[in-house]
């Protein structure tokens, strides 16, 4: 199969190209710098040229509300055009557990419309929900930090590894569409304020995580234990946090 990954040169694509050509098949890495850039359509039509499937797997460059609502819109809806042209059979997108329980502003309304405009397009699609990726555990405690301290609500969360993020959405990808969502998390659920303590100390980060119920999540929404956990039925990654984070310990 061809299997063109938009986004294909970051954490989750880069893992998604390498598991597709490992399994045999003739997966492309598409973003800018390797010439395909879905903002303004350059490289879209050469790239989809004999492709089988659509994987987006990008993100935008600025979180900023209007940037970011602004690049799912455009990216998405040149991605869907350009699918169309090409023949394309199957349409993937990455997002996120929870998006629609906090679609009411900010990134979330931005993947909220991503979500709107494929399920719209007519185009066969999957849509795969993760939970929060491991990797994103300390962008979570930066946009919590004032000073020395670190807020955060003692809400449950179900993180997972990117690398088990990958594995679901290559296999999406070689399956049929299935004009809805399938969600993925992490084996174990965690209070947030918690994991993120565990996190900076392992670490030896100075950071002190003070439990703070009224705190919100990812600078600005209210979140409580149902919000960022999947629903009966997810599909379950391997790697359990003590072990991530002892390869991450001795890699650096
Ligand atoms: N972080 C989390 O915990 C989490 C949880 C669930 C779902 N997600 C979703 O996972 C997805 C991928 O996240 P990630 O962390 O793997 O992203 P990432 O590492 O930041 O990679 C983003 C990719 O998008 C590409 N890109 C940016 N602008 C582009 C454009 N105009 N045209 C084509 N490609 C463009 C980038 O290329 P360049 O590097 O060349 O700019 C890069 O390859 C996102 O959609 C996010 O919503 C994230």
């Amino acid at each position: 199969m061809k299997i063109v990954v938009i986004g294909g040169t970051g954490l989750i694509g880069s893992q998604v190209v390498s598991k597709l050509n490992e399994h045999g098949h003739d997966a492309i890495a598409a973003a800018p710098n390797t010439g395909v850039n879905t903002l303004t359509g350059e490289g879209l039509p050469e790239v989809l040229a004999g492709a089988d499937v659509l994987v987006d797997v990008s993100n935008s460059p600025s979180f900023e509300d209007q940037a970011v609502y602004d690049f799912f819109e455009t990216s998405t809806t040149n991605q869907l055009a350009a699918c169309k042209a090409a023949g394309v059979k199957h349409h993937v997108a990455l997002s996120v557990v929870g998006t629609e329980r906090m679609a009411e502003k900010g990134y979330f309304k931005a993947k909220a419309r991503q979500e709107q405009l494929i399920v719209e397009s007519g185009m066969p699609y999957s849509i795969v929900h993760a939970t929060q990726f491991f990797e994103f555990i300390k962008s979570i405690a930066a946009l919590a930090t004032d000073g020395d301290t670190v807020r955060l609500p003692p809400v449950l969360f179900q993180p997972l590894a990117s690398e088990d993020v990958a594995k679901a959405v290559g296999r999406t990808a070689v399956g049929a569409p299935i004009n809805g969502i399938v969600e993925v998390a992490g084996p174990d659920k965690f209070r947030m304020d918690e994991l993120v303590r565990q996190a900076l100390r392992a670490a030896n980060d100075p950071r002190t995580v003070v439990t703070d119920p009224d705190a919100l999540y990812f600078g600005g929404y209210e979140v409580d234990d149902s919000t960022l956990t999947p629903a009966d039925g997810a599909i379950i990654g391997d790697v359990r946090f003590q072990d991530w984070l002892e390869r991450q310990l001795a890699a650096a």
